[in-house]
């Protein structure tokens, strides 16, 4: 459905040059939604801009649908009203001064879809879909900020464009509400089935609503794949911390295939990796520990020592700080065994070995863990 190749755009800032995006190419397929996942500044909205052509790349090509609608070889530049592209923004930006069924026809006026008639319809069945109904004769103002939410999805929608693009619709919303708009639109996508990209620097949002996820980093993208493949194999320790890899241990070598974790005394893993790695990053989630009875039984994993170093109740769970060696792990404790611990209580941890993810300067490595040997 939408094709980019090869994107480039910097801005000049103060006579420093700013590179947004730097050669991004991605694919988004009929009926998909694509999430587009990265920090703060990493180009996320610009890659909007550039599709809905508020912005010109200076280098690289769009399709859409199979037509080209931007190519920087050619200086083919299709202005935004021809693209058939509907946009919603985290801050809604409805028109203050018209109602929200003014606010609805608007994109089919510019649309020049003339027919009153039509119009109605296609205004009432948008409204339908985002139980906007009771309120279309109301000002933006006289709207909680859910429903203007809502009102600006609708809005989006309302002309049945081409493709959808989403820039952090949902951030303006507290939880509650979040999570509601979160459910509508992913039951909207089942519905009508449109096509587009979805940006967020939230990691659950992008889990619920993606088909496929694209990792940014600094104006490139990092990883592309379906949530699942991302979850359980991020490519990069960067990918790795935004699916909650957080904790992050690192281990050096001590003779062949034996390893020991940096910063502890006797500390061995048995693990062997491919040649010529010389340092070892472990990293995975507070829930991939558990806590282990006292008693130094042999664990078929990575088993650590260490003391309490601070714990909060979340509720469901402690998060527990964990000081082992030179590092600290974070570990989600049931209930029931968090309430009965407190700062500088010895503990010991373990983590079955298929848990982890391993990299080595950054990236992805093969780590193959011997069975049946613990440490320390
Ligand atoms: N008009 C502009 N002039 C100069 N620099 C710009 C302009 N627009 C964006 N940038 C820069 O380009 C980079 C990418 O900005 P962009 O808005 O695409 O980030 P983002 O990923 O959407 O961030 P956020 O999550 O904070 O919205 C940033 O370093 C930003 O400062
Ligand atoms: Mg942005």
């Amino acid at each position: 459905m939408l094709s980019l190749r090869g994107l480039e755009k910097s801005f000049s800032a103060k006579g420093d040059i700013v590179r947004a995006i730097d050669d991004v190419s991605l694919e988004v397929g009929e009926g998909e939604l694509l999430v587009l996942l990265g920090p703060s500044g990493c180009g996320k909205t610009t890659v909007l801009r550039c599709i809905a052509g508020h912005e010109s790349a200076q280098a690289g090509a769009i399709e859409l649908g199979g037509e080209a609608i931007f190519d920087a070889s050619r200086g083919l530049d299709r202005p935004p009203e021809k693209r058939h592209i509907g946009m919603v923004f985290q801050n809604y930006a409805l028109w203050p001064h018209l109602t929200v069924r003014r606010n609805l026809e608007f994109p089919l006026r510019a649309q020049k879809m003339k027919k009153e008639l039509a119009a109605g319809e296609a205004v009432r069945d948008v409204a339908g879909l985002v139980d906007c109904l009771p309120y279309l004769e109301r000002f933006p103002s006289e709207l909680s900020g859910g429903q203007q939410q809502r009102v600006a999805l609708a809005r989006g929608l309302v002309a049945r464009p081409k493709f959808m693009l989403f820039d952090e619709p949902l951030s303006n919303l507290d939880a509650l509400l979040r999570a509601q708009v979160r459910h509508d639109l992913h039951e909207l996508h089942r519905t009508i089935g449109f096509s587009g990209i979805y940006v967020t620097h939230d990691q659950s949002e992008a889990f619920a609503l993606g088909d496929r996820l694209a990792i940014m980093r600094a104006g490139r993208i990092e990883q592309i794949g379906t949530p699942q493949e991302i979850y359980s194999s991020p490519c990069t320790e960067y990918a790795a911390n935004f699916v909650g890899l957080s904790n992050r241990l690192v281990f050096s070598p001590m003779g062949v295939d034996r390893w020991g974790f940096a910063g502890e005394d006797g500390g061995e893993v048995p693990i062997t990796t491919r040649a010529g790695i010389d340092e070892l990053t472990l990293r995975c989630r507070p829930d991939d520990f558990e806590l282990l009875p006292g008693s130094a039984n042999a664990y078929d994993g990575l088993a650590l020592e260490g003391h309490i170093a601070g714990s909060v109740y979340e509720g469901r769970h402690y998060d527990l700080s964990i000081v082992a060696g030179s590092s600290t792990v974070n570990v989600h404790a049931g209930v029931a065994q968090g309430a009965g611990l407190t700062t500088g209580d010895p503990v010991r941890i373990g983590m079955r070995w298929q848990k982890g993810s391993w990299f080595s300067a950054g990236t992805r490595v093969d780590v193959v863990a011997r069975e049946g040997v613990s440490s320390p």
